[in-house]
């Protein structure tokens, strides 16, 4: 299945600037194409704490059962919805602990804060903070598409021995986890943000507010697309609307509590962030040019005073 992330009408815009596009076009009939620069076919490299990861706690052993299993898991996620952290493996940087923040949230989840991971596709960082902090109580993963979730447990094995929670949610609805409102201790937000423009990441930040709990030390933390510029974004190779951060602009979204129309909470914030490559470990550096020019990764954390 083909569709919009931003549940706009503009369908995905499967191009490449080699001209393929008829190519696309075709294999888009029989469900995602492959013909994108942001599906990659083979894993370019494993590093060894990703290999440690998929022996000890999935148990799969060896490096080319590993890749098999993680390319069926992969190529059945592609099916649902053609992200390019899916197509490009990024979901094996296990990208929570880039963060210089994650020595913190391990030691804080130890002590029973509670974690939640917005739009968590598989639950991949959910599972590597359980493997870290060495327990999963208290960790909630949720995202749009309930497939995702229930491929996390595919690959990663641990149907009936995960304790974490996943839930499927809209971050746009009204009564997004309405249950856990002002419970949460620490939110990740991975490569989220980016998927949408200024006025729905101010949405998000409203729905954010109304999760963590009211107090001195609740935090944010995750990474997205930056620039050294930020503002609004168009990504046509993808046809995404969206916008990217700069160092201040970041800074702003928290200082702004989502405000638009005044409803809002009187919440400060210090926010941190760091500008860096767009990379990952095991992807195809040569696969770049659908990112569009100078795009790069933004790490950041919004702690509240
Ligand atoms: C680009 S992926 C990032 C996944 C993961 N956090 C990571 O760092 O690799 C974005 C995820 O957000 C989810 N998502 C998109 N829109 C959403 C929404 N409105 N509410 C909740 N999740 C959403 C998608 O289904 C997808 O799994």
């Amino acid at each position: 299945m083909l569709a919009p992330v931003q549940n706009q009408s503009a369908p995905w815009i499967a191009t490449e600037p080699d001209g393929k596009e008829e190519a696309i076009n075709k294999d888009a009939k029989d469900g995602a194409t492959r013909h994108v620069q942001w599906y990659q076919p083979a894993i370019k490299f494993l590093p060894r704490s990703t290999v440690d990861f998929f022996e000890n706690y999935v148990g799969v052993k060896g490096k080319d059962a590993i890749t098999t299993h993680i390319y069926n898991v992969r190529d059945m996620a592609w099916q649902v919805l053609p992200y390019p952290c899916i197509g490009l493996f990024r979901f094996l940087d296990f990208g929570i602990h880039l963060s210089p923040d994650y020595p913190t949230v391990v030691r804080r989840v130890q002590e029973g804060a509670t974690f939640l991971d917005l739009g968590c596709c598989f639950g991949q960082d959910v599972r590597k903070l359980a493997y870290d902090a060495g327990t999963s109580f208290n960790l909630i993963g949720t995202d749009l598409e309930e497939p995702f979730l229930q491929l996390g447990y595919e690959l990663f094995r641990d149907r009936g021995r995960c304790d974490a929670t996943f839930v499927r949610g809209n971050v746009f609805e009204e009564d997004f986890l309405e249950p856990y409102r002002g419970k949460i201790n620490i939110i990740y937000v991975g490569s989220f943000l980016h998927l949408f423009n200024e006025a729905q990441q101010k949405k998000v930040v409203r729905q954010v507010n109304r999760l963590l709990r009211p107090q001195k030390g609740s935090m944010v933390f995750g990474r997205h697309l930056g620039a050294e510029k930020g503002g609004h974004f168009t990504m046509k190779s993808i046809g995404w609307d969206l916008y990217r951060h700069d160092l201040q602009t970041i800074a702003d979204l928290f200082q702004s509590n989502g405000s638009a129309d005044g409803d809002v909470q009187e919440v400060k914030w210090e926010v941190t962030s760091s500008l860096g490559r767009y990379e990952s470990a095991n992807w195809d550096d040569d696969r770049r040019g659908w990112q569009g020019d100078e795009t790069k990764q933004m790490i950041f954390t919004a702690v509240r005073l």
